[in-house]
């Protein structure tokens, strides 16, 4: 059996005594030694020490320098590059989230021109910015993509990502089935457009939106609180703090980079020989 008293259990404590007795011979050896060596062994221990401390020191000098560093290494890390890293940059600040279900925000209310203030406030709308040549490859635009003439300063056409999901949500919101009829009715933006294309544009930004939650998927947690001190339930909290980028930031470069509201008819460099053109919307 294994459990064998004799064998299986009586062996490992009769190693056990025998590793003690050998531990406190070596002890009774060393305190029996000459002075001598009991002063080389505390000035090793104090040299290991002191090494210790100095590299600990080191170590946290070092941190605490990286630290200034850690949200533009962190930016650069977890997005992709783009002029804004390079002109503003990164930065986390954290934010209590308004996880409310029943008190709206101005983000929440019924269609009309206060809630599209809100949205429109957000830089949704935007026109796009300019990218600089030197900045194209690294910002993942290829050399034959759409470039603005060098008569007009050159560089490439581009839209900010994260204003792009915004716009998208609002069109979510718009399309909402106590929203659409108002938003279809006035026929603005996205709904100039006959129902066929609302209808796949609104299932565009539906599925760039999940790819984007899936892509940058919160691994935080939303716990539970009491409500109702008469008869106590659990209730989610979705009051959850966030380490968030510096989207103020990020809407305030966008809006002050915006290309012309009416740019010339040639304002665009037509393709040139060699340049891909795609046969249909890809
Ligand atoms: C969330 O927003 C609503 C409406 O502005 C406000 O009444 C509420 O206090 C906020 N809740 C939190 C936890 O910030």
């Amino acid at each position: 059996m294994f459990c064998d008293k004799d064998s299986a259990l009586e062996s490992p404590n009769e190693s056990g005594e025998r590793l003690l007795a050998e531990e406190e011979g070596a002890l009774w050896t060393r305190n029996e030694a000459s002075s001598t060596l009991r002063y080389n062994g505390f000035a090793a221990g104090l040299l290991q020490t002191t090494a210790l401390l100095l590299f600990f020191l080191i170590g946290a000098l070092f941190g605490l320098q990286w630290r200034g560093d850690m949200d533009s290494l962190c930016g650069a890390h977890t997005s992709q590059y783009s002029t804004f890293s390079r002109e503003i940059g990164t930065k986390y600040n954290v934010k209590a989230f308004n996880g409310s279900l029943l008190k709206e925000n101005t983000f929440r209310l019924n269609a009309g021109p206060e809630v599209d203030a809100a949205w429109e406030s957000l830089g949704i709308n935007y026109r796009s910015v300019r990218i600089p040549s030197e900045d194209a490859e690294r910002s993942g635009l290829a050399a034959d993509q759409v470039k603005i003439s060098t008569k007009y300063g050159g560089g490439f056409p581009a839209n900010v990502e994260g204003l792009h999901h915004l716009h998208c949500l609002n069109l979510l919101r718009q399309s909402l089935f106590y929203n659409y009829d108002y938003y279809h009715a006035k026929g603005e933006g996205p709904f100039v457009n006959d129902d066929y294309i609302v209808r796949h544009h609104v299932s565009h930004c539906l599925d760039i939106i999940r790819q984007q939650l899936m892509c940058t998927v919160d691994t935080g947690v939303l716990g539970q609180i009491w409500i109702y001190p008469d008869s106590p339930e659990p209730y989610v909290d979705f009051n959850t703090r966030h380490r968030c980028k510096n989207f103020e930031d990020v809407r305030g470069w966008a809006e002050k980079n915006q290309l012309p509201l009416d740019p010339p008819s040639d304002f665009l460099q037509p393709p040139v020989e060699g340049d891909r053109i795609y046969n249909e919307m890809p």
